[in-house]
């Protein structure tokens, strides 16, 4: 199986600091952040991975990354032009997957204390469609939250909403089918003006085709001041 990290967009809530680092080259504990996410992957068996980013950043990636080959991964990499959302930074993952018929999607700023492995294992046994994982968080406002139905399937995905009707939220690892692809093209841009990926998953859920696992490990996005201060002082000990 391949799978698509995605380091572009713009890291606002890290400026200063992402005026001069992409976001994930900044260092947490002794590694710049991408490489904790390839290396959950890789020691899931992930090893031809896509990595989107921005024009500005790309150097620096292939300067610090090569092909991927020191960290036991096959690297291609794809520039996103503008950062116009998740969903269509994704979009950019089309040619790369090519005929396969399932794929994982990474954010390149999260971070995860367990191994991958038995959910990417879970989601091979599922006949198609999309799974997502979950986390319980005190703080679920700042994230995709699941709504679930009497049956407790997701029904639909908040994003950020203001008033969460669970503490569960929606991690940035992504589990598809190659009808990612479709349900990429028939988005419109959200209110700040970016194709969401809560958007594709909710087109999975109306589908009935919306899978979920949980994860109980730590977890966070590295994306705010503190999340990455709580991300260098968890993984600090832990060089993979
Ligand atoms: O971290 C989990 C959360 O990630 C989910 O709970 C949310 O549902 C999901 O929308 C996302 O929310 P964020 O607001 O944290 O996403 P952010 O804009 O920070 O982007 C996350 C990663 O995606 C970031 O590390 C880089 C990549 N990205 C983002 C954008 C907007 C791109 O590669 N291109 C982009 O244009």
């Amino acid at each position: 199986m391949k799978a698509v990290i995605l380091a572009g967009g713009m890291g606002t809530r890290l400026l200063p600091l992402t005026r001069l680092l992409n976001k994930h080259l900044l260092p947490v504990g002794k590694l710049p952040m991408i490489c904790y996410g390839l290396h959950r992957l890789q020691e899931a068996g992930i090893t031809d991975i896509l990595l989107v980013t921005g024009r500005q950043a790309a150097g620096s990636f292939t300067d610090f990354l090569g092909s991927g080959q020191e960290f036991g991964v096959s690297l291609t990499y794809r520039i996103q032009e503008e950062a116009g959302g998740i969903a269509q930074a994704l979009d950019l993952a089309k040619p790369f997957i090519g005929d396969d018929r399932k794929f994982i999607v990474l954010l390149g700023d999260n971070l995860f204390e367990e191994p991958l492995k038995p959910h990417i294992d879970a989601f091979t046994r599922q006949p198609d469609g999309a799974m997502v994982l979950l986390k319980q968080v005190p703080d679920p406002h700042r994230y995709g939250v699941p709504v679930f139905d009497y049956n407790g399937k997701i029904e639909r995905i908040d994003e950020k909403p203001a008033d969460p009707q669970t503490d569960h939220i929606v991690t940035g690892i992504y589990m598809f089918d190659d009808t990612v692809f479709t349900h990429i093209t028939e988005q419109a841009p959200s209110h700040r003006g970016e194709l969401e990926i809560t958007d594709v998953n909710n087109a999975y859920a109306a589908k009935n085709k919306l899978e979920y696992s949980q994860i109980h490990g730590w977890w966070t996005d590295a994306g705010t001041f503190e999340s990455l201060l709580e991300a260098a002082n968890k993984l600090i000990g832990t060089v993979p």
